[in-house]
């Protein structure tokens, strides 16, 4: 049989995971399904490329980070745009089904930790909120203990004659990226002088930003549909997100500005 697009997509399986669990059915959990679904599958590509862009930097391939770069910076922008769509739903609608999703939260997104992780946000603790029976805690983890794409940048930078302090390259990966002086004097020193290196840096700071306006985004959502209610994943709501909003991944880039 000729390989066709149904069968090469996988069509029959993809099209069988959206199953709504409220009877009478509300029309929009359909939505809430969909949306979330395709969110992990933008989450699985982000890791992707994430890979592909460490290798690249780690190689001192410029061409190929910057290539990876755009591509990373403009699924981002689609994943903040496509929260426009889940703002249609209704705080009422919402509640319809609700309870439906008993303690299932976004909270629990394995690949969203190891979205997080990669780009140095690192935090022990909250891997526990993973189901352990799921087995996708050990994803997480392994994140965890990975070099993060800020030490991949670094080996770039060592590799365009940046002098990197030893404490960066000596670090302990399990820990969360922390802005460095001694690094952010070099990075100024190569605006002025390595301009073909501006254009990945610009890159990294569209894709930084764009990271903490989906935190930002989420938020809003999040309090015009249920407000100050707690969430299905048990924490505070939207009190609790606000802790990881304004956080940049790439704190260096940002603090150097005012100084240019
Ligand atoms: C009506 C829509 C939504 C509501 C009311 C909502 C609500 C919440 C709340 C209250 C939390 C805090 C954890 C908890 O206690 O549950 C949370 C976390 C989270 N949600 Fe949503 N969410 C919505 C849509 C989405 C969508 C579309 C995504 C896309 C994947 C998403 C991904 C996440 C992630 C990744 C977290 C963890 C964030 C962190 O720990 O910083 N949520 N959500």
């Amino acid at each position: 049989m000729p390989l066709t697009y149904s069968t090469y997509l996988r069509l029959p399986d993809l099209l069988e995971l959206q199953r709504p669990r409220s009877t009478p059915a509300e029309h929009d959990e359909m939505l809430f399904i969909v949306i979330h679904q395709v969110y992990e599958l933008w989450f699985k590509l982000v890791l992707h490329e994430t890979d592909k862009v460490n290798r690249d930097l780690s190689a001192n391939d410029l061409y190929g980070a910057i290539a990876t770069w755009k591509r990373l910076r403009t699924i981002l922008k689609t994943l903040v745009g496509q929260l426009d769509i889940l703002e249609t739903m209704t705080p009422l609608s919402f509640a319809s089904f609700r309870e439906r999703l008993d303690t299932a939260s976004g909270f629990q997104s394995f690949q969203f930790r190891e979205v997080e992780f990669a780009y140095g946000y690192k935090r022990a603790g909250v891997t526990t909120s993973i189901p352990e029976h799921e087995g996708h805690r050990e994803a997480a983890e392994a994140r965890l203990g990975s070099r993060s794409v800020m030490d991949h940048f670094c080996d770039f930078l060592a590799r365009r004659g940046v002098k990197v302090p030893a404490e960066l390259l000596a670090r302990d990966v399990r820990e969360p990226t922390s802005p460095n002086e001694a690094l952010q004097d070099e990075l100024l020193r190569v605006y002025h002088e390595q301009p073909e290196l501006v254009i990945l840096f610009e890159l990294m700071t569209d894709f930084d930003e764009g990271f903490q306006e989906w935190r930002y985004r989420h938020i809003k959502l999040v309090e015009r549909t249920i407000g100050a209610k707690r969430g299905t994943g048990g924490s505070p709501g939207v009190e609790f997100l606000k802790q990881s909003l304004w956080k940049p991944l790439f704190p260096d880039l940002w603090a150097i500005r005012h100084r240019m």
